[in-house]
């Protein structure tokens, strides 16, 4: 087989830079070692900024989204029993977010492809990006047995923190940086209505609280945890109380608890891999760097890169000049670390560390009311949520 992307990976980064190539009449393959169910099954980011909703109108698969995604105009920060309103629409000048699950992103990227019958392979082991210094790079992978080869002009590494395509690349030609947090977020979605019709972002001394949605029936609810701590351990009365003891008393008393039908623990880290490119090969995504999911930028970065990507290969096909191409990394860098930084904030100012002393404590108190009385520093936590300009 041959195309001019081979896109690894069939994530939100991936489905989206093959659906946009697909716009400019660009051919894709895009290849996952997952199966079709295990992707499309997947639950996991659920706030979407402007610039990712108009990348998926550009290519084409908005329309579920706008019917059914919930414009957000704020936000809440709960601390100390009571809640602060973040006006984003206010702050930004009539900027919001769109609450649309990432799954259901994924799932409208994945309809749309194969309607448009464009090929994807699932289940595909051994995915190898090779030759990618070269003109001619190529992809290896073994499928029920056999060992396939795919010749390309180029190879986009959408594969996600534990894929291939970084892993492809010398060790002496990249740079990571990294912090582990020590907690997780153990998260849970339960049909049930969601306890306000805002996000609520709670610091509280027994730990963080989130509480979000998927629709106006679908809430999806986190909390942190200690790095240790076991899903089968929270049943779902313990999660429902813990919740509760983390919210403000008029949330807590409004909340609505049912059956949870997916509960998960995701620990927190910030990455980065320095480039993004390497000869022929690009890395996309998780693949590149991961934030704590506080703010919701995971996704939104993945749809960052992929629009630098999209436009640098675009130039490339209409013979325009390779200039995208050669500053694809920095660019896509240069938004990344801003939302690394605001994200690494976001996380601090609203979590319990175990080993923050007294001085911490007070210095978290301070952020919070200096917050809550400064439009100014209100207007700086409102541009980075809504998403920073690209
Ligand atoms: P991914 O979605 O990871 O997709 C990568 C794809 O590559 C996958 O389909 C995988 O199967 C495939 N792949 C991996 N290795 C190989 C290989 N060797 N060969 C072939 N294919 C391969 N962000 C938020 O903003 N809020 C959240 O609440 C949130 N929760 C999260 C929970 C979890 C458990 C995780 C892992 C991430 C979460 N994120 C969250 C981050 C967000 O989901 C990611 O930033 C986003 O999925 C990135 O998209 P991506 O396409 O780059 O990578
Ligand atoms: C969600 C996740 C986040 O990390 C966040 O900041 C907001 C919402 C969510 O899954 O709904």
């Amino acid at each position: 087989m041959r195309v001019k992307v081979a896109i690894i990976g069939s994530g939100p980064s991936g489905l989206l830079l093959g659906q946009l190539l697909a716009t400019a009449g660009i051919d894709t393959v895009i290849i996952d070692r997952a199966s079709r169910e295990h992707i499309l099954g997947r639950v996991r980011a659920g706030v979407l900024e402007e610039g990712t909703v108009n990348l998926m109108k550009q290519a084409g698969v908005g329309a579920r989204m706008e019917a059914e995604g919930l414009p957000h105009d704020g936000f809440s920060l709960a601390f100390d029993g009571r809640d602060h309103r973040i006006d984003l629409f206010g702050l930004t000048g009539g900027k919001r977010v769109m609450v649309y699950g990432q799954t259901e992103l994924t799932r409208d990227l994945i309809e749309q492809r194969e309607s448009d019958g464009r090929p994807t392979i699932y289940e595909a082991c051994n995915v190898a990006p090779q030759g990618f210094d070269s003109a001619r790079p190529f992809l290896t992978y073994d499928k029920d047995g056999v060992t396939h080869r795919i010749d390309c002009d180029f190879i986009a590494g959408c594969d996600g923190f534990h894929g291939a395509s970084r892993k492809a690349v010398p060790e002496k030609a990249i740079r990571t940086f990294e912090k582990v947090y020590p907690f997780g977020w153990l998260g849970i979605l339960a049909d049930v209505p969601p306890v306000s019709e805002e996000l609520v972002y709670a610091n509280h001394p027994q730990g963080f609280a989130l509480c979000s949605m998927r629709s106006q029936t679908r809430s999806r609810y986190y909390i942190q945890c200690a790095l240790d701590e076991k899903v089968d351990d929270w049943s779902d009365a313990r999660f429902w109380d813990e919740l509760r003891r983390r919210l403000p008393t008029h949330h807590a008393e409004a909340m609505i608890t049912g059956p949870s039908f997916e509960k998960s623990i995701a620990p927190l880290r910030s990455f980065v891999a320095e480039p993004m490119r390497f000869g022929r090969l690009f890395l996309v995504g998780d693949a590149a760097h991961i934030v704590p999911p506080t703010g919701a930028k995971g996704l939104n970065l993945a749809a960052s890169d992929v629009h630098y990507l999209f436009t640098a290969l675009l130039e490339h096909y209409q013979g325009r000049s390779n200039a995208g191409i050669d500053a694809y990394s920095a660019k896509a860098l240069g938004r990344v670390w801003k939302a690394v930084r605001f994200s690494w904030w976001m996380t601090t100012m609203l979590h319990r560390f175990p080993e923050a002393g007294d001085f911490d404590q007070k210095i978290q108190e301070a952020e919070l009311d200096y917050l809550t009385h400064s439009r100014a520093a209100e207007t700086v936590l409102a541009e980075n949520y809504v998403g920073l300009s690209y």
